[in-house]
């Protein structure tokens, strides 16, 4: 079986190696801690013992999914899957699902832990929630995804109830890797037509939880970045990268790096803003051909730019560029802007790919990110970084994305590709045990635990508003 040479997590002895790395992680932070002091009045945080069939047992069915995929090679370095290649530093083939993993992983190292759950003022569950709902999703629990959650709601009723009647839940917190909505089927539906109803019965109301995306009315849950292939282990890498983002040439203005949206997919007979971002762009760049034909010099065309190109598409069709960043991260290196249409759900990956790579996000509904991830792309800054066109007026109203974009000063372009760098630090998860200075710098995981500190702390002092 291939996933043998990826991960250590996939045989039994795996665990003790998992426990023990975990304590040598803990006792070197004590020691750090000897000599900075951090301040950690109201972030103390407990991580509950589960046992392994909540987390690690369950990486050992990796190869069980084929519809959804065999999911070894992705445990490798504790979830952020295998390098790029053999002397890649920072670069991994990172699927997000693997966000739990990496979470738990990082959660081992911060440096507020108590190992006394009624002196914390978080209790994290180090539960495998996404992972967990393979099973129900496409395996043989299908028929009982209503169940989702109730094995651990009973565990943590019997083993120490203490850690959750003291707040009923509302202290407590977990990673659910995948869209919100993957968890938000009504309990009552039989059989159920998608998802689990974890987020749904009564038993985890109270609970936190961080998804990759929130439904539009969330209750429990908090959007939070999906991983990047990016995960640097120190600062001075984290720094040749942003350097070398802004030196970077952008000969093209606006890219779109994803699937969908051609003459053969599925939902090419009906309007949709990647079909209507393909022709588009298709028409761009027959007109560019067109007019470099006659001598013109596409260079400065219609609309008097320098940019060597006004349209490009990457096709991801299929997933090829999934655990493969190679694939486009040179293009966002290369363009403005990227435009960051929904497909099935309004999310992607991509808007943080894009981010990493100074390309100034293009937004075509609020569902895709301002209304989603509130705690690390600031809404009051939104504007600041990123472009909103209403997918209506590109659809049905036919305005040209190429104009709206091209209507922006070049000197405004340049403060937002400036705003976007600022950006990165706080989208990127950083390798767990990462040195060297970058640990004073707040990346996705730090910024998640202080939007659930805050949440768990407003919550606690405002007892009329639990419900
Ligand atoms: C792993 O898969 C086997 C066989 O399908 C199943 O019996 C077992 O319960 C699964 N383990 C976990 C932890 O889900
Ligand atoms: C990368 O490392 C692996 C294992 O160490 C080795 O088998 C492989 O040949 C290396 N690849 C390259 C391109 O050096
Ligand atoms: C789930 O229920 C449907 C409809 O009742 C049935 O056709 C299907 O075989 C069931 N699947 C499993 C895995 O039990
Ligand atoms: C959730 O909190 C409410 C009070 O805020 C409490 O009555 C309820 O029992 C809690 N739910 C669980 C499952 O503990
Ligand atoms: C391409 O754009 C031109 C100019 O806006 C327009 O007249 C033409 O109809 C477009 N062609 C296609 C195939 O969309």
């Amino acid at each position: 079986m291939a996933c043998k040479n990826y991960s250590f997590f996939s045989s039994s002895s795996s665990l003790f190696f998992f426990v023990i790395l975990s304590q040598s992680v803990l006792s070197q932070k004590i020691s750090d801690n000897d000599m900075h002091q951090p301040d950690c009045s109201n972030r103390r945080i407990h991580i509950r013992r589960l046992p392994p069939r909540f987390n690690l047992d369950l990486l050992a069915n990796c190869s069980e999914y084929p519809i959804s995929g065999d999911f070894c090679p992705f445990l490798a370095n504790h979830g952020l899957g295998r390098k790029t290649h053999n002397r890649s530093h920072s670069w991994y083939r990172t699927d997000p699902m693997m966000l739990e993993l990496l979470f738990h992983r990082r959660m081992l190292e911060y440096p507020c832990l108590t190992s006394d759950p009624s002196s914390a003022d978080a209790i994290y569950l180090p539960y495998y929630a996404g992972i967990d709902a393979l099973r129900y999703l496409y395996g043989p629990a299908v028929n009982s995804s209503a169940d989702h959650g109730l094995d651990l709601f009973d565990f943590l009723q019997t083993d120490g109830p203490g850690a959750w009647d003291r707040r009923g839940g509302h202290d407590h917190f977990l990673v659910m890797a995948r869209q919100a909505w993957d968890f938000s089927q009504s309990p009552a539906a039989d059989p159920p037509v998608w998802g689990t109803s974890f987020l749904e019965i009564p038993e985890f109301f109270n609970v936190t939880a961080l998804t990759l995306e929130s439904r539009a009315w969330p209750w429990q849950e908090q959007a939070v970045p999906y991983p990047t292939s990016f995960h640097p282990p120190n600062l001075a890498l984290f720094d040749a990268w942003r350097n070398r983002v802004r030196r970077t040439r952008r000969s093209t203005l606006m890219l779109f790096v994803g699937g969908g949206g051609t003459v053969s997919s599925s939902s090419a007979g009906t309007p949709n803003i990647r079909r209507s971002i393909r022709a588009e762009c298709d028409n761009l760049t027959a007109s560019a051909t067109a007019a470099s034909g006659s001598g013109g010099g596409y260079g400065y065309g219609p609309y008097g730019t320098s940019y060597s190109e006004l349209c490009r598409v990457v096709d991801c069709s299929n997933g090829v560029c999934e655990h493969d960043p190679i694939r486009f991260m040179r293009a966002m290196l290369e363009s403005s802007f990227c435009l960051q249409p929904p497909g099935d759900t309004p999310t992607r990956r991509s808007t943080f790919d894009g981010i990493l790579a100074g390309c100034i996000p293009v937004f075509f509904e609020d569902q895709s990110a301002r209304s989603q991830y509130g705690w690390h792309l600031p809404e009051a800054e939104f504007d600041k970084f990123s472009v909103t066109i209403p997918k209506e007026e590109v659809v049905f109203k036919g305005l040209r994305i190429v104009e709206v974009l091209q209507g922006i000063p070049r000197a405004r372009v340049k403060k937002m590709r400036e705003k976007v760098v600022e950006m990165m630090g706080r989208v990127m998860y950083r390798r767990h045990g990462s040195s060297m200075g970058l640990g004073e710098k707040k990346d996705a995981f730090d910024i998640a635990i202080e939007g659930v500190l805050k949440r768990i702390t407003d919550r606690l002092r405002q007892p009329s508003l639990l419900r």
